[in-house]
């Protein structure tokens, strides 16, 4: 069988070190926010080329709590994009703020710039650029807008871990970076865990009390929650950030196979911004027959992901109440014909040889 993500092949590549760490974790005598989440911090920090980072819980409290240390609140907007995991938007509502939708780029996956000013009120109070399937958002537009109506950028990188824009890691562009390191993302932990970056000091003081229920010297200074990061995911997360560079360069290597070996088919293949260098967090292509193409590559023990199937705004949660642009046709579109190809580092390569002759034989 081969899946869109695997974990289990992640840990075995680093087991020994892995191991390691985990068992000095539990010798120990600090199993929260200790010297392991300390230093995993500074370096994550120092990865991304920000001053600050901050361990969190998961990738949608950094969102929440991103959104909480910018004094955003009920009765504000925030815009960000329906084609993305639900995380961005419920991290919205968490936060007390409301979502506006808007559409994607339909090359690239990332914010369709054009709708901004459509959408923007007096009530915006930032943007959420999502970096999805580890492509970077088009920043340069973004952060101009957001400078002319002196609103906050939050990036969500949570698919994105180590890609560069302009020669900058994202994360560190925007007023704030948010990343999950669920298990199967590119810098992933062996449960949950988040992280959020920042070149804000003030912020980062803000951040840091608000992730443990506000507290400034165990006083609760702001209204704040738990969402604090344990010591065994921070020690798993410093081992696997030493490997960061080298599993984003599998993933691209794979991508690169992929595209090259399916270029001449009836597929949409992803475009790599040119100002950007992605992560291929996911590597999503576009079908016309998209359940026949998923039916006859399970039936050879190929199992493509679907990230998402249901655009945000069409999910019951949402539907009929959320804010959105007047035309969403691109992620109402694509919805229907996205897959994802097994991508993740340890992929072999003959797998993949594997996953091409099926989409091969599929289209013969
Ligand atoms: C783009 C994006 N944002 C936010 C999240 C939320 O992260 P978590 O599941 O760690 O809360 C995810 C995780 O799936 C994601 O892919």
């Amino acid at each position: 069988m081969i899946f869109c993500a695997n974990p289990a092949a992640q840990f075995k590549s680093y087991q020994t070190e892995i191991e390691k760490v985990v068992f000095k974790v539990m010798r120990g005598n600090r199993f929260v926010l200790g010297e392991e989440v300390l230093s995993f911090e500074k370096e994550f920090a120092k990865y991304i080329g920000t001053a600050e980072a901050v361990g969190v819980a998961n990738g949608t409290d950094a969102i929440e709590i991103a959104l909480r240390s910018m004094d955003i609140k009920p009765g504000d907007e925030v815009i960000t994009v329906s084609h993305t995991a639900v995380a961005t938007v419920a991290a919205i509502e968490a936060a007390g703020a409301t979502p506006v939708l808007i559409d994607v780029d339909p090359q690239f996956y990332t914010l369709n710039t054009f709708q901004l000013d459509e959408v923007f009120s007096p009530k915006t109070k930032c943007i959420i650029a999502v970096h999805l399937y580890g492509q970077p958002s088009n920043l340069n537009v973004i952060i101009d807008f957001c400078k002319r109506n002196k609103i906050f950028l939050i990036e969500d990188v949570s698919q994105a871990h180590g890609a560069i824009y302009k020669g900058k890691r994202l994360g560190s562009i925007g007023d704030v970076g948010c990343f999950s390191c669920y298990p199967t993302k590119n810098l992933g932990a062996i449960g949950d865990a988040g992280v959020i970056s920042t070149n804000n000091i003030e912020l980062a003081i803000k951040i840091r009390k608000l992730r443990e229920y506000g507290w400034n010297d165990r006083i609760s200074e702001y209204s704040g929650r738990n969402s604090r990061l344990d010591e065994l995911q921070a020690a798993v997360l410093r081992v696997k950030l030493r490997y960061l560079d080298l599993d984003n360069q599998k993933r691209l290597h794979l991508a690169k196979y992929y595209m090259d070996k399916l270029s001449m088919l009836p597929i949409q293949l992803p475009k790599i911004f040119e100002e950007g260098e992605p992560v291929f967090h996911l590597f999503v292509i576009q079908v016309e027959n998209r359940q026949k193409l998923l039916n006859f590559l399970k039936k050879s023990g190929i199992h493509a992901g679907i990230h998402y199937p249901v655009p945000v705004h069409l999910q019951p949660a949402y539907k009929d109440r959320i804010k959105t642009a007047k035309n969403m046709g691109v992620t109402e579109n694509i919805a229907s014909k996205i897959i994802s190809l097994p991508m993740y580092p340890e992929l072999p390569i003959g797998d993949a040889e594997f996953v091409v002759s099926n989409i091969k034989r599929f289209y013969e």
